[in-house]
C-alpha cells in the first residue's frame, strides 16, 4: 500500500486549481474560481473551486470534495489510483509500506506480469510497424479493412511473427521468467517443458484495464480456414479476470459519462470501428456472455445501455440471454439490431459512419418490447405458446427496480399482447410473491449459517462493503459505496453541529467562568450524552473526540479524503455553505455574512447544543409516555411521573431559551 507520508505529501501539494484547472476552464470570480461542471452538462457555470479550502462545489449537480477526489470522479480512479495519478502529476516518489514477504512476492509478481504484458504489447506494435512482414500482412490487414493509421495506434494494435518461438527468444533474452510467459499465456508449454508462442501469426488486439494498462491479448488468425479458430485469447490470470473486463473500457469510460449511455457490442472489431466511426461511448463484452461484474463495471458510469448485436439468429437469442441480469442491476436496456446479419463493423462499412449513426440513433428499441415482439412472433396464434410468452416477457418485467418503469412497460406490453393490463399485474405479483419467498428462504440459510446478522442501518442486509478486508475496502476506493441516507429535521440538526466544528472548531470562545476555549472541545463537551443517529456526522464527532485526547482538533480538509463518500460530502458542503461562495453575495456581502457569524458564534453554539439537547428531551418524553401506557407497579410509576416532570420543565426551559437566543 501506498505510505502515509506520501498521501500526505501529495495532499498537500495537489492543488485544487491546478488539479481541476487541467479538465475545466476556469474563471477568476470574487474569492473562488467558476467554470462549467464537467460532471454535468451546464451551460452557466456552478461549479465553484475554492483555493483556500482546497475544494471545489457543484451547486448545480451537488458534486463537491477535493482535489483527490476529483480526479477519482472524473477518471473513475479507485482512491489508490487518483494519488497516483497526482503524484505522477506532481512528480512525487511514491513510497509503498513495508510489506511481508509474502505480500512482497505476490505484489512483485504481479507487477511483473504487468511490466511482462506492457513489454509483449510493445513487441507486437513494433512488429506491426517496423518488420517487413509485419508491415505487409499484419499492418496491411488492418488497412483493408479499413482501419486508419491513428485508430491502428490508439488501440495499439499490434502482429505477431508466424513463427514458433520469435516472443519467447526475445523475452527470455530480456530476463522475463518462463513461468511468467506461462502464467500469462503470452506462451505455451511443451511436455518437455519448451515454450512457444501463443499468438503466432495473428493480429493483435491489447486488452488493457480501467487504467490503461495491458492485461491480456486477442490475436486474430489471418488464414480463411474454418479448422482454425479466428480469435485466440489470453487465458484468464493474476493480472487478467476476464468476467471483471470489458474491451475498449479504457477508451470509452469519459465517453460513456458524457453521453450518459454505453453501446455494448460483441467484438473487438466493432469496438474499433464504432470509435473510427465517431461514436466512442462503446464496449465489448468479447465473445464471453455478461457477467455482473462487467454490468457493475458499465453501472459506475452510466445506467443505459444499448445492446448492438448481429442480426442473425444467434445474435438475436444471444441479446435475450444475459439481458435479464442488466435489468436486475436497474440498468435501461435497449437492443439494436443490424439488417442482414451485419454487426456493428460490417455495417460501417457498408454504410458509411455518417449513415450508421442515424441508424443507431433511430433504432434502438426497449429490450422488454423487442423481447415481446420476438417471441411473439415465434408463437403466432398458438395460445399455449403466447401463455408462455406472457409469462416469460412478465418474468423480465418483475426484475426492474424501478416501479414507474414497471408500470409503464405493463401497460404497454399490455396493448402488445393484446392482454388486459390487470392479468398481467397479477402476472407479475404471482412472480414477485414467489421471487420474495424464495430470498426469504436463502436469507435464513444463510443466517443459520453464519449465525444471524444484526439488524443495523442497513435492514437486516448486512453493509455492502461488509465482505471486504480493511485493505480491500481502501483500495475499492470510495465510490461504490454509499448507504442510502434519509435526511430529517434530526439530521439537520446534527449537521449543523458539524457544520459549526468543522467552520470554527478551532475558534477560541470567552465563556464566563471556563475563560477562553475552542468551540469544538467547548461544544462536545456539552453534548456528551447525546448519540448521533446520522451515520456520517457520527463519524466526524467520533473524530473529533479521538483527537480531543490530545488535545488536538481535526482541520475539516482531514475529512475531505476520508474513506466514507458520505462523510466527504457533509464535509464538502458544510464548509462550501452556498452563502460564501454563491455569485449572489458580492466580495464585501460575503465578508459581512462571515464576520457576523463569527461575532455570533456564542449564540450559534449554544442554540445548536439547546436544539439537540431539547430533542433528546423529547424523545425522552416519549419514551416515557409510552411506559406510562403499559401497567406499572406504583412505585414504577411514581419514578416515570417524576422523571416525565424534571424533563418536561427542562424540555420547556430549553425551549424558552431558544425563543431568546436569536441570530440575526
Ligand atoms: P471480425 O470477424 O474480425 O470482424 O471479428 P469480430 O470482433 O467481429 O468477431 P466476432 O463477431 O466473430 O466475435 C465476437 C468476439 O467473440 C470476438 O471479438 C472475440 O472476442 C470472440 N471470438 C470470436 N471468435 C472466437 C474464437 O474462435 N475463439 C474465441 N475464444 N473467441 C472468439
Ligand atoms: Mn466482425
Amino acid at each position: 500500500m501506498i505510505t502515509k507520508e506520501t498521501v500526505d505529501k501529495v495532499l498537500d501539494t495537489a492543488r485544487i486549481e491546478e488539479v481541476v484547472g487541467d479538465f475545466v476552464d476556469l474563471k477568476k470570480r470574487g474569492t473562488s474560481l467558476i467554470g462549467n461542471c464537467p460532471f454535468h452538462n451546464e451551460k452557466t457555470p456552478s461549479f465553484y473551486v475554492s483555493v483556500a479550502k482546497g475544494i471545489y462545489k457543484c451547486f448545480g449537480c451537488g458534486v463537491g470534495g477535493d482535489a483527490v477526489k476529483f480526479v477519482m470522479e472524473l477518471e473513475k480512479y479507485s482512491y489508490p489510483e487518483a494519488i497516483r495519478f497526482l503524484a505522477n502529476k506532481y512528480h512525487i516518489e511514491i513510497q509503498e509500506t513495508e510489506r511481508t514477504p509474502a505480500q512482497m512476492a505476490a505484489q512483485d509478481k504481479r507487477e511483473s506480469l504487468y511490466v511482462l504484458s506492457q513489454w509483449a504489447g510493445k513487441f507486437f506494435k513494433n512488429h506491426l510497424w517496423e518488420s517487413d512482414l509485419g508491415k505487409s500482412i499484419g499492418l496491411s490487414y488492418f488497412k483493408e479493412r479499413g482501419y486508419r493509421e491513428d485508430i491502428i495506434k490508439k488501440f495499439e494494435l499490434g502482429y505477431s511473427p508466424d513463427q514458433w518461438t520469435a516472443l519467447v527468444d526475445e523475452a527470455n533474452k530480456n530476463g522475463f521468467a518462463d513461468s511468467y510467459l506461462t502464467e500469462i499465456g503470452l506462451a505455451i508449454a511443451r511436455d518437455d517443458k519448451s515454450l512457444y508462442d501463443r499468438f503466432r501469426g495473428r493480429v493483435i488486439f491489447p486488452i488493457q484495464n480501467l487504467t490503461g494498462r495491458i492485461i491480456g491479448f486477442g490475436g486474430r488468425t489471418l488464414k480463411t480456414e474454418k479448422s482454425v479458430p479466428k480469435y485466440v485469447n489470453s487465458p484468464e490470470s493474476e493480472i487478467y479476470h476476464k468476467s471483471d473486463v470489458l474491451y475498449g473500457l479504457n477508451h470509452a469510460k469519459k465517453a460513456i459519462a458524457d453521453h450518459d449511455l454505453c453501446y455494448l457490442v460483441e467484438g473487438y472489431a466493432d469496438v474499433i470501428a464504432m470509435h473510427q466511426a465517431g461514436v466512442e461511448n462503446v464496449v465489448s463484452s468479447s465473445g464471453t456472455s455478461l457477467t455482473t461484474g462487467q454490468i457493475k463495471l458499465i453501472s459506475r458510469f452510466t445506467k443505459n445501455v444499448v445492446i448492438l448485436y448481429d442480426g442473425d439468429a444467434a445474435g438475436i437469442k444471444a441479446s435475450l440471454r444475459g439481458t435479464d441480469m442488466l435489468l436486475e442491476e436497474g440498468l435501461n436496456v435497449k437492443v439494436l439490431l443490424f439488417p442482414d446479419g451485419n454487426d456493428p463493423d460490417s455495417y460501417i462499412r457498408e454504410v458509411g459512419s455518417t449513415a450508421f449513426k442515424d441508424y443507431i440513433a433511430l433504432h434502438q428499441e426497449d429490450f422488454i418490447f423487442y423481447k415481446t415482439n420476438i417471441l411473439l412472433k415465434d408463437a403466432k396464434d398458438d395460445p399455449i405458446k403466447r401463455a408462455e410468452v406472457i409469462r416469460d416477457v412478465v418474468e423480465s418485467i418483475a426484475l426492474i427496480p424501478d416501479e414507474i418503469k414497471v408500470s409503464v412497460f405493463i401497460r404497454q406490453c399490455s396493448s402488445l399482447l393484446d392482454i388486459e393490463e390487470r392479468i398481467l399485474l397479477s402476472e407479475l405479483n404471482k412472480i414477485r410473491i414467489n421471487k420474495a419467498k424464495a430470498s426469504e428462504k436463502k436469507i435464513n440459510q444463510q443466517n443459520n449459517a453464519t449465525g444471524s446478522l444484526a439488524v443495523g442501518p442497513y435492514g437486516e442486509m448486512p453493509p455492502p462493503d461488509f465482505f471486504l478486508n480493511e485493505q480491500e475496502r481502501n483500495e475499492a476506493g470510495t465510490t461504490e459505496v454509499v448507504a442510502p441516507q434519509q435526511i430529517t429535521a434530526e439530521t439537520l440538526q446534527e449537521r449543523e453541529i458539524i457544520r459549526i466544528l468543522l467552520n470554527y472548531g478551532q475558534e477560541l470562545v470567552t465563556w464566563e467562568g471556563d475563560g477562553d476555549v475552542p468551540v469544538a472541545p467547548y461544544l462536545l463537551g456539552s453534548i456528551d450524552d447525546i448519540d448521533f443517529e446520522d451515520k456520517p456526522s457520527a463519524i466526524i464527532v467520533a473524530e473529533f473526540k479521538k483527537q480531543a485526547e490530545n488535545f488536538e482538533v481535526p482541520e475539516a480538509k482531514f475529512f475531505l479524503s476520508h474513506k466514507n463518500q458520505d462523510v466527504v460530502n457533509l464535509a464538502v458542503d458544510s464548509i462550501a455553505s452556498r452563502y460564501e461562495i454563491s455569485p449572489n453575495w458580492n466580495d464585501d456581502k460575503r465578508k459581512i455574512h462571515v464576520t457576523r457569524e463569527i461575532e455570533h458564534l456564542k449564540v450559534l453554539i449554544i442554540q445548536a447544543i439547546y436544539r439537540i439537547k431539547k430533542r433528546k428531551f423529547e424523545k425522552e418524553i416519549h419514551k416515557i409516555r409510552e411506559e406510562l401506557k403499559t401497567p406499572l407497579s406504583e412505585q414504577d410509576m411514581d419514578i416515570a411521573l417524576s422523571k416525565y416532570q424534571k424533563l418536561k420543565e427542562a424540555e420547556q426551559t430549553l425551549g424558552q431559551l431558544l425563543g431568546n437566543t436569536v441570530v440575526k
